[in-house]
């Protein structure tokens, strides 16, 4: 698959995973309301378990239906194209909530705007892929390209989701 083209296939887990939970999440917090000695919520209102599991597979799906066409590029075969799949999808959540973990120990409220809302996801799961993957994933233009999709990418997704009424503040 030719670049760039190739670059959003390797996405598609991430950017799945890492929507979805506006859809699929709900009940009961990730955190199980628990408080840290600060007085925050450990992760806070806007995690759940529904939603980390739901996006995981979410993920895992999206990816496995580009391994079912050799088109996740960066992994040696298809078998590890298929792990690859929930590895991106299990990375961006846990990313995920490691960014709310930040937001919370910085004193920010669920659902008020973050930078790290726009970017940890990614950062994370592109660092859990790293053992399986083909080190020219790193390479500093891919790394650009998806960075900078990203940051153009999310806040507009954001915005949309808050048009569609699925999501109720537009970030
Ligand atoms: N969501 C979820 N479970 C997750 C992640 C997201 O249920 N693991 C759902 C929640 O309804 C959440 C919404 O998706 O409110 C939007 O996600 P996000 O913007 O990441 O969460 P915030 O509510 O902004 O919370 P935080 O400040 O912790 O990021
Ligand atoms: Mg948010």
């Amino acid at each position: 698959m030719e670049p760039p083209l190739d670059l959003l296939l390797f996405l598609i887990p991430i950017y799945i995973a890492n929507s979805s939970p506006v859809v699929l999440g709900g009940g009961a917090p990730l955190d199980l309301g628990m408080r840290l000695s600060d007085g925050q919520r450990v992760l806070g209102d806007g995690k759940t378990i529904r939603g980390f599991i739901g996006g995981t597979l979410a993920g895992t799906v999206a990816g496995g239906v580009v391994a079912a066409f050799h088109l996740l590029p960066f992994f040696p075969d298809q078998t590890t194209q298929f792990i690859a799949g929930f590895v991106l999808a299990f990375g961006t959540l846990f990313g995920d909530s490691v960014g709310s973990f930040i937001k919370r120990r910085a004193g920010v409220a669920s659902g008020m705007p973050f930078i790290l809302d726009t970017i940890a996801f990614l950062i994370v799961a592109l660092l859990m892929i790293g053992p399986i993957a083909n080190a020219r994933l790193y390479d500093i233009g891919n790394l650009a390209f998806f960075a900078v999709l990203t940051l153009v990418l999310h806040p507009m997704m954001n915005m949309l989701a808050n048009k569609a009424g699925l999501k109720k503040v537009p970030w």
